[in-house]
């Protein structure tokens, strides 16, 4: 399958650059280190499993590379880019998709497009600019790469589990990013939905070619990563 233009022209083509490195990087939430010296690289292109029990730091890390929490020790860079400066977060902050851990149900009636259309936020929409017709281009076609092309027009609320993910994914790649991070994207699914969304992630890593960084519990879920980082204790292996 070929990949859509807009896409494409976005993409990172493999190379020896780290989407990710920390160095040494302790960090916490005021009351004890959560993480203490963790040190890992993860190369662009990829797609890896970060692994760990529950408490081991996963969601922090991902947190640290996108620079909403920022290390009391240690070096961050990402997508070659040291993390020093509050300049340096935003920077990251717009060319990364997130799917958080979370699909919080909206608070207020939204259509599918329109949710996705918010992962667009702070690019080329923003606040006081109308979305462009390239903006909803954009949501068209990302829509219609996660399968969700008929569901445009549906109230977000009335999704089923793996359809809200499939919407918080195509969310994190209308802002064209080029590393995409998912926290437990699959953890309140059932199974035959959680082998859907494994292959659909595992297709479009494929397909777009973005380094895709995937938190989980466990192998399951069926993925098949290129690299696993095992985080335990706040240290990496
Ligand atoms: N906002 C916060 N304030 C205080 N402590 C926090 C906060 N977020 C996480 N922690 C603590 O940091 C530690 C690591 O949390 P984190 O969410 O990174 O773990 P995790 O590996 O993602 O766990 P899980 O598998 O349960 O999602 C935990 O002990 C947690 O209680
Ligand atoms: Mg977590």
């Amino acid at each position: 399958m070929s990949s859509p233009a807009f896409l494409t022209d976005l993409t990172v083509t493999p190379h020896n650059e780290d989407a990710v490195t920390l160095d040494g990087v302790s960090a916490g939430y005021g009351e004890g280190p959560v993480l203490t010296d963790l040190s890992l690289r993860i190369h662009c292109g990829k797609l890896v499993g970060l692994l760990g029990p529950n408490g081991a730091g996963k969601t922090t890390v991902l947190r640290i590379a996108m620079g909403l929490l920022v290390p009391t020790a240690g070096q961050v860079a990402v997508l070659g880019r040291r993390l020093d400066s509050a300049t340096d977060r935003s920077w990251v902050r717009l060319r990364i998709g997130y799917v958080p851990q979370v699909q919080a149900p909206p608070a207020l009636p939204i259509t599918v497009a329109d949710s996705v259309l918010l992962g667009r936020w702070g690019c080329s929409f923003r606040f006081l600019r109308r979305p462009s017709r390239e903006d909803r281009a954009l949501v068209r076609e990302t829509l219609g790469l996660v399968g969700m092309g008929e569901l445009a027009a549906r109230d977000l609320a009335a999704l089923s589990g793996g359809q809200r993910q499939r919407a918080a994914l195509a969310r994190a790649l209308a802002r064209r990013p080029r590393l995409l991070l998912m926290d437990e994207p699959t953890t309140y699914l059932d199974q035959e939905a959680q082998r859907d969304l494994v292959q659909l992630i595992e297709r479009l890593h494929a397909q777009l070619n973005i380094t895709t960084v995937v938190v989980t519990h466990g192998r399951e879920a069926g993925w098949r990563f290129d690299r696993e980082i095992h985080l335990t204790n706040g240290g990496a292996a």
